[in-house]
């Protein structure tokens, strides 16, 4: 019987999410469902953009694809982040994982999408077929476990549930010069290996920022630490108290890196993760380059 490429239904995906969860969680000792970490990624909703091909019954290989709006240099750019490329261990090397990125490819491009972008640590695969890597990324690393600091009481710690999306939303218009559109589903994202995600909300004397902070044990990873400059000192006094350790997904030029860089000891190292692929003629690797999407976004 020959293989058929085809999108997944939720009846699919519920077959293909153990083999998911076992590849690229549990096998590395992480912990969490992929289901309960990308919400809006690996559910019945968005199955129909989930591809994969079939031969017999069984599933050969699959990638999920998560559609996004991105508002860059005036314009609202339509994306697609591809994730959870795997082909079963008996059927690698056959060709079918690039085949069903070609395919998938093509149907991205008749939907009128802009550009895909994805992140591995396997660069050699997708540039084979035509991916290139262009990360601005910076990946950030400080000690913490100071004495609890004054300015640290100035901030509020909450769940990602309880947190007011309006006023992120608010903070991130004002100052982020490039963003993804967010809904209330995708702030459900706790990315690998974080066990909860948390707001830090500061504010004072009128001046707002926010930090989102994945909590994975004695260590805090920043995602993304947005809003006045001023108010950095606090939410980093903060997680200075509460984490051993502290890393940073950030990238240069941004207001958060600059500060960081000025005024702590921490330590960056390029990382260069990040891998595109213009679906459109209206995107470029020049365009790109300029482009960085956060750590907290990704699937
Ligand atoms: C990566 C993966 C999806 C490739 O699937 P596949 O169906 O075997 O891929 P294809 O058969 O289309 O392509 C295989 C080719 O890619 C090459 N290739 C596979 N993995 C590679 C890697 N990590 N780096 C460079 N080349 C790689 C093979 O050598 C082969 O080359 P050839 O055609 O010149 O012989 C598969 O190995 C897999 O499921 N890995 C585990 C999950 C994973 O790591 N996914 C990627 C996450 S970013």
């Amino acid at each position: 019987m020959s293989a058929v490429l085809r999108n997944c239904t939720s009846t699919d995906l519920e077959r293909l999410l153990p083999v998911l969860d076992e590849n690229f969680i549990y096998s590395k000792g992480r912990s969490k469902s992929l289901a309960s970490r990308f919400p809006s990624v690996y559910c019945a909703a968005n199955a129909h953009n989930i591809y994969l091909v079939e031969e017999a019954g069984e599933i050969l290989s699959a990638l999920a694809v998560k559609h996004v709006d991105w508002h860059a240099d005036g314009h609202v750019w339509r994306g697609a982040m591809i994730g959870g490329v795997i082909t079963s261990l008996d059927r690698r090397g056959q060709g079918w994982a690039s085949r069903l990125l070609a395919s998938t490819e093509q149907a991205l491009r008749i939907a009128g999408i802009d550009f895909a972008v994805l992140w591995t640590a396997q660069p050699a695969f997708y540039a084979r077929l035509g991916w290139n890597v262009q990360d601005s990324g910076m990946f950030g690393e400080m000690s913490g476990g100071s004495d609890v600091d004054p300015l640290s009481d100035r901030v509020q710690v909450v769940s990602m549930a309880d947190a007011k999306l309006a006023d992120i939303e608010c903070l991130r218009q004002k100052h982020c010069a490039f963003r993804i559109q967010r809904h209330a589903e995708d702030y459900g994202q706790i990315p690998i290996p974080a066990n909860c995600v948390e707001l830090l909300w500061s504010e004072q004397d009128g001046q707002t920022a926010y930090a989102l902070v994945g909590d994975a044990d004695q260590t805090g990873i920043v995602y993304e630490m947005v809003g006045a400059p001023e108010r950095f000192a606090a939410l980093m006094a903060n997680l200075s108290a509460r984490y051993q350790r502290i890393y940073v997904n950030d990238f240069k030029s941004s207001e958060s890196y600059d500060w960081l860089a000025s005024n702590t000891d921490i330590r960056w190292q390029e990382k260069p993760l990040t891998m595109w692929r213009a679906l459109s003629d209206k995107v470029n690797a020049e365009l790109v380059s300029q482009w960085y999407i956060p750590y907290f976004d990704r699937i």
